[in-house]
C-alpha cells in the first residue's frame, strides 16, 4: 500500500527518498505576466515552442509550467535551473539527457491554470491533471476511452458527482499512458483501471505493462486542487507519495546546496 503525504511547505532539507515520488502542484495564473526571469530559465526549444502559443494567458502558463519543472528537477539534481538537461526519448516522452535518464523521472501535466510536476528515483512515471468540467458530449468520449466496467463505474456516481467520476476515471488512463509514453498511441479501450477499488491505489487489469507484469505502475488518485482531479502513475517500488505546493522561493533557497536525491 502506497502511502500519499501531503505537506504545506517543502522542507528546507527535503531531499527524494529512494523509495518515494513527489509530486509538486503549481498554480500557473498568480502574476499578471510571466517575468523575464523565468522565460531566461527554458532552452532553445522551449521558448520557441513558447513563442507559437498564439493566445498570451496560453504562452503565459507554459513558460510558468516550464520555469517551475525546471525549478524541482533543478532542485533534485543541485543543479542551476536552466543547466537541468532535458531530452525527449523516440516515442515523444519528455526525459533528462544523458546519464541523468537513468537516475530521476519525471512527468509534467497541465490544466487550466494548474500543472503537476512529477519526481521518482525508481523509474518511469505518469501524471495527469484535469480540471472537472461538464463535457457536451461526455457519453460519447466515454464510449471512445472507457471499458464497459469503468462507464458503468462513472454512471454508479450521483448526478452531482458523476463529472468528478469522469475525470477520476479519465486521469487515472492518461497518467498510465504518459508512464509508458505510448500517449495517443495507446488503445485505451485495451486498458483498464480497477474501477471498482475502494482505495485511492489502483491496479491496471489490463494494458501494455499492467501491475502483473515485471514492469508495473499503481495508480493513485490525488486531491491536489479544488475543482481539479488528478492521477499518479508510481512504479512498482514506490512506498510514499509526497505531494507539496510548488513554490519558487522554497526551491530557490536550496538548489545549489549540493544534494541530489538520496539514492
Ligand atoms: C501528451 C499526452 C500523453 C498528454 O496530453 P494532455 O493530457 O493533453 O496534456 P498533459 O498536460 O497531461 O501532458 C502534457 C505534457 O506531457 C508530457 N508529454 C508529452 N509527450 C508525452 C509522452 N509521450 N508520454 C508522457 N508524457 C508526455 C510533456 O511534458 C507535456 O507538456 P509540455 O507540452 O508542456 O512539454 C497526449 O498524447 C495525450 O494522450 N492526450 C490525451 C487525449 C485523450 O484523448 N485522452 C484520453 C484520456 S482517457
Amino acid at each position: 500500500m502506497i502511502a500519499v503525504q501531503c505537506s504545506t511547505a517543502l522542507p528546507a532539507d527535503w531531499q527524494l527518498g529512494t523509495e518515494a515520488a513527489a509530486v509538486f502542484t503549481i498554480e500557473l495564473d498568480p502574476d499578471a505576466a510571466s517575468s523575464p526571469s523565468e522565460r531566461d530559465l527554458l532552452d532553445a526549444g522551449e521558448r520557441a515552442r513558447a513563442a507559437r502559443f498564439r493566445f498570451p494567458l496560453l504562452q503565459r502558463r507554459y513558460i510558468a509550467a516550464h520555469a517551475a519543472l525546471r525549478r524541482v528537477l533543478a532542485r533534485a539534481l543541485a543543479l542551476a535551473p536552466e543547466r537541468v538537461p532535458l531530452g525527449v526519448r523516440a516515442d515523444g516522452k519528455p526525459t533528462l539527457a544523458g546519464e541523468l535518464a537513468r537516475a530521476l523521472w519525471f512527468n509534467l501535466s497541465h490544466s487550466a491554470g494548474v500543472a503537476v510536476v512529477a519526481l521518482s528515483a525508481i523509474g518511469e512515471l505518469g501524471v495527469d491533471v484535469e480540471e472537472i468540467r461538464r463535457l457536451p458530449d461526455a457519453d460519447e468520449v466515454a464510449r471512445r476511452v472507457f471499458t464497459a466496467a469503468e462507464r458503468a463505474a462513472i454512471e454508479r456516481a450521483s448526478p452531482t458527482r458523476r463529472d468528478r467520476a469522469f475525470f477520476a476515471a479519465w486521469t487515472r488512463k492518461e497518467a498510465y499512458i504518459k508512464a509508458t509514453g505510448e500517449g495517443l498511441r495507446a488503445s485505451l479501450l485495451d486498458l483498464e483501471i480497477d474501477p471498482e477499488s475502494s482505495s485511492a491505489e489502483r491496479a491496471v487489469l489490463h494494458g501494455r505493462g499492467a501491475s502483473t507484469s515485471e514492469v508495473g505502475w499503481r495508480i493513485l488518485d490525488l486531491e491536489l486542487a479544488p475543482g481539479f482531479a488528478a492521477a499518479l502513475a508510481a512504479p512498482r517500488g514506490t512506498a510514499v507519495v509526497e505531494c507539496y505546493p510548488y513554490a519558487a522561493a522554497d526551491l530557490r533557497s536550496r538548489a545549489d546546496a549540493g544534494a541530489w536525491c538520496s539514492r
